[in-house]
């Protein structure tokens, strides 16, 4: 199946299982805003504990922090976003529909190299075992032919957004002859810049209202408490402040599900380090970071880093986390050095010394930083797309959410065999002794078989069942979603077997 719509699939079982729903749905939704439904809050909030703990459990020297999303509007001159936070934006003049210029190249970018892939898998399947990929991509005609195609363009893009040309945009748009994917027809207005922040009013006219901007990204909450945590938390650098909390981009291209969202939630984690040490920490949270994300098992080739085509005005290293959506490799997660711009910049518009006295060297500076920011949405998305399986059973077949156990909304399913003989009173026994550590859901409608399917397509990762045997000898059925084996255990043993697998621990320990 194409993942075009295997993509499809997965949204639509989103929202029929309960995890995703389009905001505002029966006033016909609201574009690029989302919400989560009983399973997916659930998710999302595993997923918040997995980075929170990782990050403020597992580093005596990160702690946290929950900053306002109304902000001082200063903040947002001084950090650049009121004079850069901006989108190249083009218009097609024939669909009204307006698009983001760099996105249009981008996926320009993306079709060369899947050609390239395509050739590559082809000559894999042909010559097998014997295949030797870099000998191929240095000696067929085709490969070559869209690899040169391929790095021109990437240079002369590259070359464009550094020197912020919109003309040279529209005339790589124009010249790759790039059409409008509604109206099909290539006529283009001029680029232009569009500011993503969304702004409001604070206070009342008669007061004099002002206007704020919903912050665009969390960090500069970080930014504007470094001084507070410092001081009143006694901090020695290199520390980091960890945050989790909503953004909000003005965003055009809005597509691909939760992707890219106007409201989204990000984890960031701002690292303040000695000037001069700043990439040698870029490294380490590097390696650290894309840890994490290989410690959930969804397959090392899935990720890669991708560095930047342009590094922002205050960055002297950026690369980004990519994993392998249904619609290709896509940002995931940005990691910066970020150098002393934003201290400085606070520094200089609030008149207030932001320096940390440094004992060793026995000077004062302001720190510079390393940061982490993933989305919460998008991470959603990476687990979730890497749990969908649809899969071919010998009579039937089953969709089933292969989710980590760790995050899985619900850890066990407890299901009487029959509603009558005392099963129910005992299955409800069984829950009530488990719930204080684990999410039980019971479920007692339809057939056992029917049972486990739906506990399947939620990913729930252990189902019990209680039969007639159970009042005998207080043994149940455990049947373990992906291998769909049984196996006869005490009551007793299930809290053991099952707290074994959903620990966080467990994923604690690759790190
Ligand atoms: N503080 C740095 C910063 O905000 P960013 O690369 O703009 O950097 C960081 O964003 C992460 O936030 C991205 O890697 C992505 O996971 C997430 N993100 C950004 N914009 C988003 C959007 N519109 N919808 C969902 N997630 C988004």
């Amino acid at each position: 199946m194409a993942q075009e719509d295997i993509f499809k699939k997965l949204v639509a079982h989103c929202k029929e299982y309960g995890y995703v729903f389009q905001s505002s749905e029966i006033y016909d939704g609201l574009s690029a805003v989302y919400d989560y439904g009983q399973y997916g809050v659930e998710l999302k909030n595993n997923i918040k504990k997995y980075w929170w703990d990782s990050m403020v459990l597992l580093h005596e020297n990160v702690v946290g922090l929950d900053s306002a999303i109304f902000m001082h509007p200063t903040i947002w001159k001084a950090s650049g976003h009121v004079d850069a936070f901006n989108d190249p934006l083009i218009d097609n003049k024939d669909s009204k529909k307006r698009y983001r210029a760099d996105v249009l190249i981008e996926e320009q970018l993306a079709k060369t190299e899947e050609k390239i892939n395509k050739e590559i898998a082809k000559a894999q399947k042909r010559f097998g075992d014997a295949f030797d990929e870099k000998q191929f991509r240095e000696t067929n005609p085709r490969v070559l032919s869209n690899q040169q195609k391929y790095d021109e363009l990437h240079a002369r893009f590259a070359k464009a957004l550094n020197d912020n040309d919109l003309a040279e945009l529209k005339q790589i748009i124009v010249d790759q002859e790039i059409v409008c994917p509604v109206s099909g027809s290539r006529n283009w207005t001029d680029v232009r810049q569009f500011n993503l922040m969304f702004s409001t009013e604070m206070g009342s006219t008669a007061e004099g209202a002002s206007k704020i901007f919903l912050r665009p990204e969390t960090a500069q909450g970080i930014f504007v408490n470094y001084l507070n945590v410092q001081k009143s938390g006694r901090m020695k650098i290199p520390f980091g402040i960890a945050q989790i909390g909503k953004a909000f981009r003005n965003e055009i291209v809005a597509r691909q599900f939760i992707f890219r969202m106007r409201e989204f939630e990000q984890m960031e984690m701002q690292f303040f380090v000695r000037p001069g040490t700043e990439l040698d920490w870029f490294e380490k949270w590097k390696t650290s970071r894309m840890k994490w994300h290989q410690a959930l098992g969804f397959g090392e080739e899935n990720y890669r880093f991708h560095e930047h085509e342009k590094l922002a005005h205050y960055a002297n290293a950026a690369v980004d986390v990519e994993f392998k959506f249904p619609f290709g490799f896509k940002e995931v997660e940005g990691i910066h050095s970020r150098t002393d711009f934003d201290l400085a910049q606070h520094e200089k518009y609030s008149g207030k010394k932001i320096r940390y006295f440094d004992p060793e060297l026995n000077e004062s500076y302001v720190p510079y930083v390393v940061e982490t920011s993933i989305g919460v949405d998008r991470m959603f998305l990476q687990v979730i797309s890497a749990a969908y399986c649809e899969e071919e059973l010998e009579k039937d077949s089953r969709v089933v959410l292969k989710l980590p156990p760790v995050l899985a909304p619900i850890k066990l399913a407890v299901l009487p065999l029959i509603k009558k003989d005392g099963l129910p009173e005992k299955a409800r026994e069984i829950i009530n002794n488990l719930k204080f550590d684990f999410n039980c859901q019971y479920d007692e409608k339809d057939s056992i078989g029917k049972r486990y399917r739906r506990q399947d397509a939620i990913g729930t990762p252990f189902c019990v069942t209680v039969d007639h045997q159970t009042s005998q000898d207080n043994t149940v059925t455990i049947r373990y979603r992906d291998s769909m084996e049984q196996e006869r255990v005490t009551i007793s043993e299930l809290g053991k077997i099952i707290g074994e697998k959903v620990n966080m621990r467990r994923l604690f320990e690759k790190l």
